[in-house]
């Protein structure tokens, strides 16, 4: 294919899998990223892993001209924007921050594109949109309600603003991806989720809880009303989660798309309890966690999953990789990365 795919955030947990694969599928990308949560020894595990030197702008969307430069530098074919913040709780302590950052980096993105002539954008869109579900799983068609967080807003009006852009632009193709629990790491190790400080969630917490980095895991609550007490959620392998950009790319490209806004769930369909990760974990890895259960942790959700019916149908994607097997590349990232990268 000629021209480039620019990947924003490809620096990122997702963005650098997602650059990864991208590569290795024989794209030329470009890669935007203001290391805001990352770091650049995640650039060298890409170039190991493909033997490719993607081009890097570490520079910042929110500055109008970052887009604008590299559009003018690069020929960029299609956009898949991740760069975002997706700290919930932070979100709540600093909502303009979030506003800021997650919108402005995302208008300045589109303006760019629709300057430069490019047609294709895929969006990291998130199941927070579905807030806490009535019915289960949630379809693509489930209510959209109304965010419990800032970081959920972002989400939820970056949906908006894309709706009203592909009404007025109708040569200009969108498709939402909203993910579940991405979780896991690249089969090599050699890239993963990097977190800076405490990680928030689920799976870097276990295994820096295994690693010894934290004394003990807490779990948020065993009064759910849940099989076994504790929240459920519809964790996903990040390779199942990246491929399903590669199928989406290709259908902006093939021009095979619906309509020029499209929105696809995510989800391996089944849901799983944290204590059932906490199993699971030790079951794939041998490794005993220790853990205790606490309160909840306000704002959480208590159980969601996906109906990914639609992706897999349209697509014609299919999250293949079990949780265990996510788990346990999860446990090999933190081991490599506490042993080989400065952190
Ligand atoms: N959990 C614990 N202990 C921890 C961390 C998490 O028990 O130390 C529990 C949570 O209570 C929850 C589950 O593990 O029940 C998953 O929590 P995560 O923080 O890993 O993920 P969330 O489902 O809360 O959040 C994720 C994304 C958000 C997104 C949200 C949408 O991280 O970006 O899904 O539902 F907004």
């Amino acid at each position: 294919m000629n021209g480039n795919v620019l990947v924003s955030g490809g620096l990122g947990y997702i963005g650098s899998h997602a650059a990864t694969l991208l590569l290795e599928k024989g794209y030329d990308v470009v890669i935007v990223d203001n290391l805001s949560n990352s770091r650049k020894e995640i650039l060298s595990g890409i170039e190991k892993i493909t033997g490719k030197k993607p081009k890097v702008y570490f520079e910042d969307l929110k500055d109008p001209a970052v887009p604008e430069k590299i559009m003018k530098e690069n020929d960029i074919k299609a956009v898949i924007h991740f760069a975002a913040y997706k700290a919930v709780g932070e979100s709540m302590e600093k909502p303009l921050m979030y506003y800021e950052n997650n919108l402005f980096s995302l208008i300045n993105t589109l303006k760019a594109s629709l300057n430069y002539g490019v047609k294709n954008f895929i969006f990291s869109s998130s199941c927070t949109v579905y807030g806490e579900p009535e019915e289960l799983p949630v379809t693509e068609e489930s209510p959209v309600v109304k965010a419990e967080s800032p970081y959920g807003n972002t989400k939820k009006v970056a949906e908006d603003i894309l709706t009203d852009l592909t009404n007025a632009e109708k040569s200009f193709n969108v498709i939402s991806l909203r993910y579940f629990n991405p979780i896991g790491a690249h089969p090599t190790a050699l890239i993963g989720e990097l977190p800076l400080g405490v990680p928030n969630n689920l799976v870097p917490f276990i295994t820096q809880t295994a690693y010894g980095i934290r004394k003990q895991l807490r779990v948020f609550g065993s009064d759910y009303n849940t099989p076994d007490g504790t929240p459920i959620r519809d964790y996903i392998d990040i390779m199942d989660l990246v491929e399903a950009h590669i199928v989406a790319l290709e259908r902006l490209f093939i021009g095979e798309n619906e309509s020029n806004f499209e929105v696809f769930n995510l989800g391996t369909g089944q849901g799983g309890s944290v204590l059932e990760v906490i199993n699971a974990f030790e079951k794939a890895t041998g490794v005993k966690l220790n853990y205790v259960i606490t309160d909840r942790r306000p704002g959480d959700v208590e159980k969601i999953w996906a109906d990914p019916t639609k992706a897999n149908k349209v697509l014609g994607w299919k999250a293949k990789r079990s949780l265990e097997e996510s788990l346990k590349t999860a446990w090999e990232w933190e081991k490599y990365y506490r042993q080989n990268l400065d952190v």
